[in-house]
C-alpha cells in the first residue's frame, strides 16, 4: 500500500461514515475499516514494510487513518442519535416524489352534480326530504290508493311505528308544496329504497332525481322542451329528440314514460339502445289535481309537471357501465376511471 493510498482510504472511510443511514450501518463502517479484520491491517502492514526513510510519513498516515475515521464515526453517531426521524433515518430531498393518486368523485355523485348544475341553469332550485318517510307523504298525498301493489310490504321497507324508507323522491314534491306557494320549480336528487332483489339492473338502494314545475298554464309541451334541453346539455349533443309513451302513475294525469333518441347512434339503432333508437330516462306526467288538493293548492288555478329519473340508469348509460353492482362495490380500479 502506498502512502497516498492510505490517505485516499481514510477519506473514503470518513465519507462512508458521514452518510451512514443508521447506527447499524455506522457500526458496519467501523468494522470494515477499524475492526480486527478491517482495512487497518493493510495500513499497519504498509507501515511495517515501509523503508526507514519514509517510516515516519507512514506512521503519521496510519495515525490520521485511525483518528479521522474514529472522529467521523463519532460525529455521525451524535447526529444520528440526536435526529428526530425514525431511527435517525435520512431524507433524500432530491428523490422524485411518490404519486399516491388523487381523490375522485363517485360516478353517481358526478352525475347528480352535473344534472343539478344543468337544472340550476334552467331556474330550478334543489329541494330535500327525509329518507325515512311516512305513508302520507310517500303514498296517500301522492294519490296512491290503500290497495296499490307498491305499498305491499314485499315491495316497501316498513319500520316499526308506521314509518318507511321512501320508495321514490316524489314525497319531496309534497313536502315542498305543503310549505311553499306556487310558482314552484324544484329538483330533488336523493336515495330511494325498494325491496328489489339485486341483479345487473336492480338495487334495493338507488337514486332518483325528481323534478316539479308548478305555475299557471304549465303543459306537457313544457315538460318535453325542458327534458330535451336537459338531455342535450347532459350528453353534450345538439340533436336530441324526446318522445313520450303513455303510462300510469297514481300522482300524474296524464302519465308518460320519457325516451330520448340514443346518443350513440342518434336513433338509428345500436347496442346501447338495444336497437330501438330510444333510451328511457324516466317517468313523468302532469300533476294530478288530487295531489294539488292534498297540498292545499287550487287545481283550478295552477297546473304542473313532474318527473322522476333513475340516476344509476343514467350513469350506466352515460359511462357504459354494464352492471349496477359495480357502482356499489367500491373497487378502486373501477372508480379510478371517472
Ligand atoms: N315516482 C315515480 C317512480 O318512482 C317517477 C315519477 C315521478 C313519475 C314524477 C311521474 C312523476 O317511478
Amino acid at each position: 500500500m502506498k502512502l497516498e493510498e492510505i490517505d485516499t482510504l481514510t477519506g473514503t472511510a470518513a465519507s462512508e461514515a458521514a452518510v451512514a443511514v443508521d447506527l447499524a450501518g455506522l457500526e458496519e463502517v467501523r468494522i470494515r475499516y477499524l475492526g480486527r479484520n478491517g482495512r487497518i491491517n493493510d495500513v499497519m502492514e504498509a507501515l511495517k514494510a515501509a523503508p526507514r526513510e519514509t517510516k515516519k510519513d507512514f506512521g503519521q498516515a496510519a495515525n490520521r487513518f485511525k483518528q479521522q475515521i474514529q472522529a467521523a464515526i463519532e460525529e455521525r453517531k451524535a447526529a444520528l442519535e440526536s435526529s428526530a426521524g425514525p431511527a435517525g433515518s435520512m431524507v433524500d430531498t432530491s428523490l422524485p416524489g411518490a404519486w399516491r393518486g388523487g381523490g375522485k368523485l363517485h360516478p353517481i355523485t358526478l352525475l347528480i352534480q352535473r344534472a343539478t348544475s344543468i337544472f340550476r341553469s334552467m331556474g330550478f332550485t334543489v329541494a330535500e326530504g327525509p329518507d325515512l318517510e311516512d305513508e302520507f307523504h310517500n303514498f296517500d298525498a301522492l294519490n296512491t290508493p290503500a290497495n296499490h301493489p307498491s305499498r305491499d310490504p314485499s315491495d316497501t321497507f316498513y319500520l316499526d311505528g308506521g314509518l318507511l324508507l321512501r320508495t321514490h323522491t316524489s314525497p319531496v314534491q309534497i313536502r315542498y308544496m305543503e310549505t311553499q306557494q306556487p310558482p314552484v320549480r324544484i329538483i330533488a336528487p336523493g336515495r330511494c329504497y325498494r325491496r328489489d332483489t339485486m341483479d345487473a339492473t336492480h338495487s334495493a338502494n338507488f337514486h332518483q332525481i325528481e323534478g316539479l314545475y308548478v305555475d299557471r298554464d304549465v303543459s306537457l309541451a313544457n315538460l318535453k322542451g325542458d327534458l330535451e334541453y336537459f338531455v342535450r346539455k347532459l350528453m353534450n349533443l345538439e340533436d336530441v329528440r324526446i318522445r313520450m309513451r303513455p303510462h300510469f302513475f297514481p300522482f300524474t294525469e296524464p302519465s308518460v314514460e320519457v325516451d330520448y333518441s340514443c346518443h350513440v347512434c342518434q336513433g338509428k339503432g345500436c347496442r346501447v339502445c338495444k336497437h330501438s333508437g330510444w333510451i328511457e330516462i324516466g317517468g313523468a306526467g302532469m300533476v294530478d289535481p288530487n295531489v294539488f288538493q292534498a297540498c292545499g293548492y287550487d287545481p283550478e288555478q295552477v297546473t304542473g309537471y313532474a318527473f322522476g329519473m333513475g340516476v344509476e340508469r343514467m350513469a350506466m348509460i352515460l359511462f357504459g357501465i354494464p352492471d349496477i353492482r359495480l357502482l356499489y362495490e367500491n373497487h378502486v380500479r373501477f372508480l379510478q376511471q371517472f
